[in-house]
Parts: structure tokens; C-alpha cells; sequence
């Protein structure tokens, strides 16, 4: 936490608004807006409500299908089956480890030759940095698919020099506690079109028509933000670009004290873009370096230092064995070999020295 966000969050208790709406909600969409230059922002309680509520809006429904990446968090997938909906899958390209363009074309036009468009494409910025938009926009526009940007990890990176989360049609990102910002849970969704940030507005708050008494002609969801938190992301807003750097440091560090060691290589950075630094990503050659990735994430846990594989691809998730899968070996090879090291904003230079020492230690 920086400063503001405790100052803020007093307001907002003094206030006594303390309900999932009010003047912290406002400001903070507001601001997020503004931020991102976005036309239209709407905060809901997750990542994962903005999600859902992206994809009611481009009305998935069921039977339908969603083109998703499968190198990602599960949550990017579970949205769309909340619709009723089947997520197809689309492997990760080595080179951003993001959706591989030229696998969504194939996938779209196979699906076009058997008369059956997906009703949306969910593209995941992974580990903070943007996936490749000219061709995966071209592919979408071709097949007049809509795309949905899932930044849920990448607030602050840019993709030539537009913002993360306004690349598609809508933008959805989170505030968990493991972001670069944070309001403990929460989301926020964007987008260009205010009438439809305005529905989900309706959707989130119980799909309340206007009526004194309680009236409803569609069914709703209980998906806003607290004005509590609200007050909390808006002091986390102003020290986004500081969060930024720090996890850039953490980055650069990691790669000028491990970058020497054979056999261990960094989520590459795509020239097209800035990424946020939100999570630096190492992978691991058992061969050249000696031991695998698991034999380092156990010895740093067992010097209490958390480590994490790298996501398992989707489409190696047992919840989701029955989906289609286009390519698949890439983001499969990740997982085996990837770890996310440290990367907390917070990060003491001897934290991160120690983690170093223990990584270099494991050379044989
Ligand atoms: C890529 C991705 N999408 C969606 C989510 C879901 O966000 P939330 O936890 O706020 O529901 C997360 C992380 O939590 C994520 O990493």
C-alpha cells in the first residue's frame, strides 16, 4: 500500500457509505478511465465478474463457442462455462508466450469452413505483458469476431503505446491481492461503448429496473465493488507507474545475476510494447543448468521462499479435457520448465539476493 490508499479508505468509513456503490466507486471508474483512456469503466467485486459480464454482453450463451488462450489462469476459461458456453483453446507462441496469431487464424478460419464462428475470442496478457495485437486483430477483424482483452495481469503494460485492456472491444482487469495494484479482490471492465458498460452497471447491481419497489426484468448478479475498496484502488491508481518500475528492478536484477548461468533463460519482451514487469518468469534446461525447475522451487521452498511453476495450460486441465485445442506443445513445454520467481514491489535487495544465491547454488 502507498500512502493515499489509507487516507482514502477513512473517507470513504467517515463517510459512512459502506456498500457496494457510492462517490469512492464513482471517482475510482472515473480515474481508472482516465488512467487507461478508456471511453467508459465500470469496477466490479473480480477479474472473474468482469469476465462473465464481458461475455453476456457479446451474448455467449449455450452452446457457443469461445476462443480462449490456453497458457493462462483458469479463470479466463471458467467465464465463458458460466455462460453455458465451451472454451476452444489456442496455444501460447514462444516468442511473447502469448496467444499465437497465426494458430487463432487457423482456428478461425476452420471454424468458418464449418459454418460455425466462435461468438468471441478471450486473449490473455500473460505475466504483465501484451499479447501481439496487429495479426490477432487482423484475424479477428477478418472473421468479425469479437475480441475480449483479458488484462487481468497486465495493468500498465502498452501495446504500441496503447494501454493494456483497450485493445478489444472490452478490457477486463483485476485487483486481487497478487496484482501490481490491488483493492484485496475486485475488477474492473472497459470499454469504448458506454451503453454497454452501462449495462453491466444494471447486470452487477441485481439487474434492478428503475422502480421504487424491487423490480426485475432480467436476471442479475451481485458483482459491484465495495466503495471501501473502491477508496483503496483509488490511492492504489496513483502509485501504479512507481509499481511499474519496482517490478521492472526486480526484472532487470533477475536477469543481470542469473542471465550468466547456462540453461536458464526470461520470458522474452516483445519489442511491440512495454510490459508492467508484473511477474519475472524464468525457464529452466535440466540439462544445461544441472537440475530441473522443480528441484530449485523445492529448494527455495524449503528455505521458505515461494516460487510457482508456471501456469498450466488449460488444455492440460482435467476440467477441461473434453475442448478442442488448437496447437498445444508450447505453453505444455512452458509449464514443464517454467518457474515465477519473486517479484513483489515490495522485494528487499537482500530478499532478491538470496533468492539468487539459492538458484545459484543448485548448479551442478
Ligand atoms: C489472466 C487472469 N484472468 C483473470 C483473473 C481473475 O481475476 P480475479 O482473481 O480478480 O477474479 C486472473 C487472476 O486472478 C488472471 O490472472
Amino acid at each position: 500500500m502507498g500512502v493515499a490508499e489509507r487516507e482514502l479508505l477513512l473517507e470513504a468509513l467517515d463517510s459512512n457509505w459502506v456498500a457496494p456503490l457510492g462517490p469512492q466507486v464513482d471517482a475510482f471508474e472515473r480515474e481508472f478511465a482516465t488512467w487507461v483512456g478508456s471511453g467508459h469503466a465500470v469496477a466490479l467485486s473480480s477479474g472473474t465478474a468482469a469476465l462473465h459480464l464481458a461475455l453476456r454482453l457479446l451474448q455467449v450463451g449455450e452452446d457457443d463457442e469461445v476462443l480462449v488462450s490456453s497458457f493462462t489462469f483458469a479463470a479466463s476459461a471458467n467465464a465463458v462455462t458460466y455462460l453455458g458456453a465451451r472454451p476452444v483453446f489456442i496455444d501460447a507462441e514462444s516468442a511473447t508466450w502469448n496467444m499465437d496469431p497465426a494458430l487463432l487464424e487457423e482456428e478461425l478460419k476452420a471454424c468458418a469452413e464449418r459454418g460455425r464462428l466462435p461468438r468471441a475470442v478471450v486473449v490473455v496478457d500473460l505475466y504483465g505483458q501484451c499479447a501481439n495485437y496487429g495479426p490477432i486483430l487482423a484475424a479477428c477483424q477478418r472473421y468479425e469476431v469479437p475480441l475480449i482483452e483479458d488484462a487481468a495481469e497486465s495493468l500498465g503494460a502498452t501495446y504500441r503505446g496503447k494501454p493494456a485492456g483497450t485493445l478489444g472491444v472490452i478490457g477486463v482487469y483485476s485487483f486481487n491481492g497478487n496484482k501490481i495494484i490491488t483493492t484485496s479482490g475486485g475488477g474492473m471492465l472497459v470499454s469504448q461503448r458506454g451503453d454497454w458498460v452501462e449495462k453491466v452497471r444494471f447486470w452487477a447491481t441485481q439487474a434492478r429496473d428503475p422502480a421504487p419497489h424491487y423490480e426485475h426484468s432480467e436476471i442479475g448478479n451481485n458483482y459491484r465493488m465495495s466503495n471501501l475498496l473502491a477508496a483503496v484502488g483509488r490511492g492504489q491508481l496513483q502509485v501504479l507507474e512507481e509499481r511499474v518500475r519496482q517490478r521492472r528492478a526486480n526484472n532487470v536484477f533477475y536477469r543481470e545475476a542469473l542471465g550468466d548461468l547456462p540453461g536458464i533463460g526470461f520470458m522474452p519482451v516483445a519489442s511491440y510494447g512495454d510490459w508492467n514487469g508484473w511477474l519475472t518468469c524464468i525457464t529452466v534446461d535440466p540439462t544445461r543448468f544441472g537440475c530441473d525447475r522443480e528441484a530449485i522451487r523445492r529448494h527455495l521452498e524449503s528455505l521458505n521462499i515461494e516460487s510457482r511453476p508456471l501456469w498450466k495450460p488449460m488444455h492440460l486441465q482435467p476440467v477441461f479435457r473434453d475442448c478442442r485445442v488448437r496447437g498445444g506443445s508450447v505453453s505444455a513445454g512452458l509449464f514443464e520448465c517454467g518457474l515465477c520467481l519473486p517479484s513483489g514491489s515490495s522485494l528487499t535487495s537482500e530478499e532478491r539476493d538470496l533468492v539468487v544465491a539459492s538458484i545459484r547454488s543448485m548448479r551442478k
